[in-house]
């Protein structure tokens, strides 16, 4: 009898050993980026949102990049090297042992499906948990060419075909193989293990494990998917329509959940940006990874945001830069050309227009003014700067860090501040104006004199 009563036990097998040279790239092909992380992340991320308790990534020799980065998305994976690219079932059984440790469900999913959807995965999950040994995930291309076509008698899946050695009839069928498969633990790999490579290939095709599974008297199943669930990408023109995919998907994520976005497709998501009620985001913004934005924000058009916080009613741009650190409290105005790095904004502070703040706090209900920026970089190190509430930074003012501004201090317009200014001081550093009465008309004339001469020489 099944124990319904236990959760059941995924075993994730992560296909990543793609050697993506159609991508014409030095990267690997699983770790391009969507949507703000890698194909390999989405992945992942999928994963263990449908249960992956445990996560097996297959990657080719010399991967260390992709290691990495399947570990830095899920802590527990482990590593196998498919050390020679001999097919799809035969990368599977890298993982052998992950696959002899046993799950009740094993999942095998391929690296370069971004767009796969938890609940897909659940989908086939639960036809595993319904005695199905195989479970396939089944789609209507547009165009089927190059894909395994799904072979069924009336409802029953007997084999996958591969195009190459599929007859013309079976060529006709417009169900295909997604390619993403589910196998029951305990079958999985006396079903693997009988894959041979007889075809044209020469590969171990993970497809046969439908034809095999028949004649050991177990079931396959279809679960007919919508085609992004199944997207690859091969090339860097699948890599955009991916991202656009995805974009729609985040988009309209968005909007359900209350954002109001002018014009959605000028828009740009990361998976992980967070949105409070009536956030509203003018056309041509682009969120990268880590952004939160709580209530009643706007954020006007032409800003780029990266792992920023945006408070409460605060103002972004237009033309506003969030780089990673920039954290605005509420209420806060952030105006045209200016660029916020590693800083803490505090609630009702203001920067308007034309101005950098990194590595520094702007407290709360200070000003900083137009053309001013903080010098915190002195060409080895990096330097704090930190402004006091309701201080005032006078237009074209260079704070050189490391310094101090305090409570309600005044710098005047122009100065270069190398000295910490005190609380409600004023702090002066610049040339003062010599004014000489009449000197203008001195200066006309003289030009007037040499302009004549040189006329006159011609
Ligand atoms: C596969 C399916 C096909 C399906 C299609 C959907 C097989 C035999 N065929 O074909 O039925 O319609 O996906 O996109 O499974 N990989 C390795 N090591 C290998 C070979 C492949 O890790 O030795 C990985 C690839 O990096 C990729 C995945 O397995 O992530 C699929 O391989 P690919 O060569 O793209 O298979 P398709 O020919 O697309
Ligand atoms: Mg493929």
């Amino acid at each position: 009898m099944v124990d319904r009563t236990r959760p059941r036990t995924c075993l994730a097998v992560v296909l990543a050993a793609g050697e993506g040279t159609r991508m014409r790239s030095a990267l690997p092909k699983v770790l391009h980026r969507i949507a703000g992380r890698s194909l390999l992340a989405h992945v992942l991320a999928a994963v263990q949102a449908a249960g992956g308790s445990s996560v097996a990534v297959v990657v080719g020799p010399d991967a260390d990049a992709v290691s990495t980065e399947a570990k830095r998305n899920a802590a527990a994976a482990e590593i196998h090297i498919q050390s020679e690219r001999r097919g799809t079932a035969h990368a599977v059984l890298a993982a052998k042992g992950a696959l002899t440790r046993g799950a009740d469900d094993v999942l095998v999913i391929f690296g370069d499906t971004p767009l796969i959807r938890p609940q897909t995965l659940l989908q086939m999950r639960d036809a595993l948990a319904k005695g199905a040994a195989v479970a396939v995930l089944g789609f209507r291309p547009k165009e089927p060419t190059g894909y395994g076509r799904l072979v069924m008698d009336g409802n029953n899946l007997v084999a996958i075909r591969e195009e190459l050695d599929a007859t013309p009839a079976e060529r006709a069928i417009d169900l295909c193989n997604g390619g993403l498969m589910a196998f029951a633990g305990a079958t999985a790999l006396s079903i693997l293990e009988k894959i041979g490579n007889d075809n044209r290939k020469a590969e171990f095709y993970l497809t046969d494990a439908v034809a095999i599974a028949r004649t050991m008297k177990l079931k396959s199943v279809v679960i007919e998917t919508e085609e992004d669930d199944v997207r690859g990408i091969n090339t860097k023109a699948q890599l955009a329509e991916t991202e656009t995919a995805l974009q729609q998907r985040l988009r309209k994520a968005a909007m359900e959940a209350g954002v109001t976005l002018v014009a959605p497709e000028t828009v740009f998501l990361a998976t992980d940006t967070k949105f409070g009620r009536d956030v509203v985001v003018e056309p041509f913004v682009v969120f990268g990874p880590g952004v939160t934005v709580e209530d009643n924000a706007v954020i006007r058009s032409f800003s780029h945001l990266d792992q920023a916080h945006v408070g409460r009613g605060t103002l972004v741009g237009p033309y506003a830069r969030l780089r990673p650190g920039a954290k605005l409290g509420a209420d806060v105005h952030i105006g045209n050309f200016v660029e916020i790095k590693e800083s803490i904004i505090e609630d009702g502070a203001k920067a308007n227009h034309l101005a950098y703040i990194g590595d520094a706090r702007l407290g709360a209900g200070s000003n900083f003014g137009a053309g001013a920026i903080v010098c915190n970089y002195d060409g080895a190190a990096k330097y704090r700067t930190d402004i006091g509430k309701g201080a005032f930074i006078g237009s074209n003012a260079a704070l050189v860090a490391p310094v101090s501004i305090g409570d309600g201090a005044y710098v005047a317009t122009g100065s270069v501040i190398t000295d910490d200014v005190p609380a409600n001081a004023l702090a002066i550093a610049r040339e003062r104006q010599v004014v000489k009465a009449d000197g203008a008309s001195r200066i006309w004339a003289i030009k007037a004199a040499a302009k004549a001469k040189s006329g006159a020489k011609k």
